[in-house]
């Protein structure tokens, strides 16, 4: 069977069934054309353009390939998520929203590692070294460069064979002849920098802006050329940071790192039962769960408020969840449980504006709904996971065996979820209930 013509974004690097004059992906004129997919593999932007892989495979020989060890950067958080430290002639990218603590987090990284080079296009050197005084890391003075001429950057690294650099940020550095933040640019910078990396052993650490999407803004095909993809967000306006592998050539995705952002900078959070405090469930219908949203997981807290309807029809109000949903669950619950739900105005809301459609929310939906017309609350420590079907049986949900993971670092001891014993066995000490229906969910809780 021959493969079907396909088209390539050479700009973004998506990839369409069909040629566009304009690229609806990052729309871009001119920059769709015909590309055949390689043989029995997905036909991801990936392989057609060039990748740090074949930079790899070409650049073989380097010295570092004979002795690949990581370089362990010491910040327990970071090293986890890397899957035990950086990987010599890596590239990553660390994306996150201003201000979350990109910065900081590098510059601590660069204190480390007594022979990184810490390359700021962002900053002077005075406010990156005031910046060094407040966090009190001493030490890395003659290793900050302010730089944004990449030609600059290159003809230093390639004097000195440095272990790792960090770029802050990858927007800022240009040859010149393409204007800042365009795609251009970043492409090239992004090239030179991960051919330099794969011929000298220098693993780069680059920091990337985000869009209001949370996406790292520039080309996708950004994403594609580096070997790992990092990204910093905040735990819902708190001093919480989170740190997760969208994607990682030397490492699992399925670890997160942990830190609280203080004045001294970032602080690991090794004793994850201390963010307890931050989840815990004060009133009766609040329950949490854990939601995928594209690459993203989101620890969201579900509210229900439920009063006895006076008289005639029982109102459902829903923020966050679709209504025919709440509808259908306060349904279930009424013939499954015999909890006569359907007499009460239900109101639902998810905390922090979160919008979602993932049914492994339903399990959360529904205890949160029990606990407010019990008046009891979900007991402190306890993350729902579970789609709902019509006859209350909990089913299983995509990625659980990882959503569970995460439940642990997040300092949640109890998981109830549907069936399986599959993800009982996990390396993390969480007491995983399974349940079969819904008609047992106030046994097992309340
Ligand atoms: N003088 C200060 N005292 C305490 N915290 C500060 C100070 N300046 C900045 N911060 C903290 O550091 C954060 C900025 O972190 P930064 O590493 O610059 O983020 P990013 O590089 O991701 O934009 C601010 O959001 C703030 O919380
Ligand atoms: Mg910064």
């Amino acid at each position: 069977m021959t493969k079907q013509q396909q088209y390539l974004c050479t700009e973004c690097g998506d990839v369409f069934a069909t040629h566009y004059g304009r690229c609806p992906s990052c729309g871009e004129y001119g920059t769709v054309k015909p590309y055949r997919a390689p043989k029995g593999g997905e036909s991801t932007a990936e392989e057609a353009l060039l990748t740090g892989e074949d930079l790899l495979l070409a650049g073989e020989g380097a010295p570092w390939q004979a002795q690949a060890r990581r370089i362990p950067t010491t910040l327990t958080e970071l090293d986890r998520v890397l899957g035990g430290g950086i990987m010599p002639g890596s590239v990553l990218l660390l994306g996150g929203s201003p201000g979350v603590g990109k910065s900081t987090l590098l510059l601590q990284v660069l204190h480390a590692l007594p022979t990184a080079l810490y390359v700021s296009g962002e900053e002077s050197l005075s406010q990156v070294m005031e910046r060094a005084e407040r966090l009190q890391l001493s030490g890395i003075e003659g290793r900050v460069l302010s730089s944004v001429s990449l030609g600059d950057v290159l003809t230093t690294l390639e004097a000195h064979c440095l272990p790792l650099v960090i770029i802050d940020s990858i927007q800022t550095l240009s040859d010149g002849e393409s204007p800042l933040g365009s795609l251009r640019q970043l492409k090239d910078a992004t090239h030179a920098l991960l051919s330099l990396a794969k011929r000298t052993g220098t693993a780069v650490l680059l920091i990337g802006h985000v869009t209001k999407t949370e996406a790292i803004a520039g080309p996708r095909v950004l994403e594609h050329m580096v070997d790992a993809v990092l990204q910093l967000e905040s735990e819902r306006q708190s001093d919480v940071r989170i740190l997760r592998a969208k994607k990682n050539r030397y490492g699992s995705t399925m670890e997160i790192g942990l830190w609280r952002m203080t004045g001294h900078g970032m602080e690991s959070v090794t004793d994850a039962s201390t963010l307890l405090e931050q989840h815990r469930t004060d009133a009766p219908g609040v329950a949490y769960s854990l939601l995928r949203d594209g690459m993203r997981t989101l620890l969201t807290e579900v509210q229900a408020l439920t009063l006895k309807t006076n008289f005639g029809t029982p109102r459902v109000v829903s923020q966050g969840v679709e209504l025919s949903r709440v509808h259908t669950l306060i349904a279930v619950i009424t013939k499954h449980t015999k909890l006569p739900c359907n007499v009460h105005d239900v109101y639902v809301n998810l905390v922090a504006g979160i919008r979602t459609a993932d049914p492994a929310l339903d399990l959360a939906l529904v205890a949160a709904i029990i606990s407010s017309v019990h008046g009891v609350r979900v007991p402190a420590g306890v993350l729902l996971l579970g789609e709902v079907g019509l006859s209350g049986e909990v089913r299983r949900v995509p990625h659980q065996a990882q959503r569970v993971q995460e439940a642990a670092r997040l300092g949640f001891t109890r998981v109830i979820l549907g069936p399986d014993t599959a993800d009982n066995t996990g390396e993390y000490p969480v007491p995983v209930q399974t349940l079969r229906h819904i008609s047992g969910l106030s046994e097992v809780l309340f």
